[in-house]
């Protein structure tokens, strides 16, 4: 009897402590796909976690691409001084289940993003014009430290998914930004708009207390926020719905992270699944940002005719855990980023200047479907998580694009070099067969790509 007990009480203790790590096994990000594409029907009255698809046959050919966000809104419209103008999924139904979206905001001078978090993404930002100061403030288990930088056009920025954080346009000029979400979704919760305008408000008891002031500052505080809820009970009405869908959203695609951050020492020998970490007294405050790719490489130092320059954990070791990473391309007329995929993410991007052709190619499910249009400055793309990609610049002069990553390190497969400069190289006689060419093409593509596996290497 006695014995019995303590086995039951031996599981009772072991279903706790499952219990206890439950939140760390649930991956409470976006889920991954199940198909190459589900353009959100914004329109259906089927609740799933994200939309229901429309049809493929019914969604058209548009949906990859977004000029949304080309054209900035009034910075002047409203007393913060910022416009922000997203495209989230309900602007861009296109990246319903993709894991990403984008938003850009204008800045008057002097004009903020108040203090917001983002519960539901980790954001990756870059300052297009002007000069933002950002700031970012982190736990409790860091010590509340506020990190901040000056950004300039350029410069890039990430936010740990759930930290508080601003932008303030600290410059004589009207400034922009672009910023990437691991989620179609992100959602947002306004700090002093939660804190003094909640619906119904938090009591001012409650308020005095956590504040440390009397109730008459808290009432003037309370009375700034009267009447601007409306954006934050919607958000609470998404938080609601994803938690009762908790189930579905455990997943594989990079890990939530356990701590603010987790700064890469790249030079540790303990293997993890991405990086150790430095000890966060030895990252100093400059790994929230980076300036790598205000500038492109040289569009003609090789014959694809195009440049990237990286942005991923490897050139940047404050994204490490954080789920996301940029690169920045550019291209001379006529040259191509050559077909490829990126094994661990989705991508989306934005053409900064000239014309670039964006070609995505389905998955047999979806009849091996080429979709491709030409996009143009501010214009957007989005490419599924390893799906067959290309950028081609048709325009008569250089083009400039950045991509943001929902992975610290999405990985590169080059199709015609994976196909003809392996190492060892495949067996011709497999390529003649996959091809159906005979061996003197297949030898012939070979010689293209000898000794061009370098990259490659480096890259795993
Ligand atoms: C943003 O600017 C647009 C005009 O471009 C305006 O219609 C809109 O009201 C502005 N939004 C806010 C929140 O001020
Ligand atoms: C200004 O910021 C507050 C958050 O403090 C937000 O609730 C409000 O929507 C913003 N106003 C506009 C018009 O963008
Ligand atoms: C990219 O350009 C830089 C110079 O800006 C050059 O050093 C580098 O070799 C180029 N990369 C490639 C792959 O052509
Ligand atoms: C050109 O593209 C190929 C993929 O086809 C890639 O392996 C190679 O690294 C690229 N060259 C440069 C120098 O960027």
């Amino acid at each position: 009897m006695e014995h019995s007990f303590k086995t039951i009480a031996a599981g009772v203790v072991i279903v706790v402590l499952l219990l206890q790590q439950a939140p760390v096994l649930i991956r409470a990000t976006d889920a991954d796909p199940l198909q190459d594409f589900c353009v959100a029907d914004l329109d259906s009255k089927v609740t799933v976690n994200g939309h229901a698809c429309k049809p493929a046959s019914a969604a058209g050919d548009e949906f990859l691409f977004s000029s949304k966000i080309a054209t900035g809104g009034d910075v002047n419209a409203n007393p913060n001084g910022s416009n922000v103008t997203e495209l989230d999924v309900a602007e861009w139904p296109g990246v319903n289940t993709l894991g990403v979206s984008m938003n850009r905001v204008d800045f008057a001078p002097g004009g903020t993003n108040p203090p917001h978090i983002h519960p539901r993404a980790t954001e990756v930002g870059i300052v297009l014009r002007g000069e933002l100061l950002v700031g970012i403030i982190g736990t409790l288990d860091t010590g509340n430290r506020y990190y901040s930088k000056v950004v300039r056009a350029g410069e890039t920025f990430v936010i740990p998914r759930g930290l508080m954080h601003f932008q303030f346009n600290v410059g004589k000029t009207e400034a922009t930004m672009v910023v990437s979400f691991n989620s179609q979704n992100p959602g947002i919760v306004f700090v002093p708009l939660t804190l003094f305008g909640s619906n119904p408000p938090i009591p001012t008891p409650v308020l005095v207390k956590a504040l440390r002031v009397d109730a008459g500052v808290v009432e003037l505080l309370k009375s700034k926020f009267t009447g601007g809820f409306k954006t934050i009970t919607a958000g609470v009405v998404f938080v609601v719905l994803l938690l009762q869908q908790a189930p579905v959203l455990i997943r594989a695609t990079d890990a939530d992270p356990l701590q603010d951050f987790c700064v890469a020492d790249l030079d540790s020998k303990v293997t993890v699944n991405g990086h150790a970490c430095k000890p966060a007294s030895a990252a100093g405050d400059e790994f929230l940002f980076s300036s790598k790719i205000a500038t492109g490489g040289d569009v003609n130092a090789n014959p694809n005719g195009s440049n990237v320059t990286e942005l991923d954990v490897a050139e940047w070791p404050g994204v490490n855990t954080l789920g996301v990473s940029m690169n920045r391309v550019d291209f001379a007329p006529g040259g191509t980023n050559p077909p490829h995929v990126h094994p661990r993410a989705t991508e989306v991007g934005i053409v900064l200047r000239g014309e670039l052709l964006v070609g995505i190619i389905g998955t047999l499910d979806m009849g091996n479907r080429y979709y491709s249009k030409v996009v143009r400055a501010g214009e957007t793309f989005v490419i599924p998580r390893g799906l067959m990609h290309f950028q081609f610049n048709v325009g008569k002069t250089e083009a400039t694009m950045v991509v943001s990553f929902n992975s610290q390190n999405p990985g590169i497969v080059f199709v015609p070099l994976t196909l003809f400069g392996s190492n060892p190289p495949i067996p011709t006689p497999v390529l003649v067969k996959a091809l159906r060419v005979d061996t003197g093409v297949v030898e012939l593509l070979k010689s293209k790509f000898t000794g061009g596996c370098h990259f490659i290497t480096q890259r795993n």
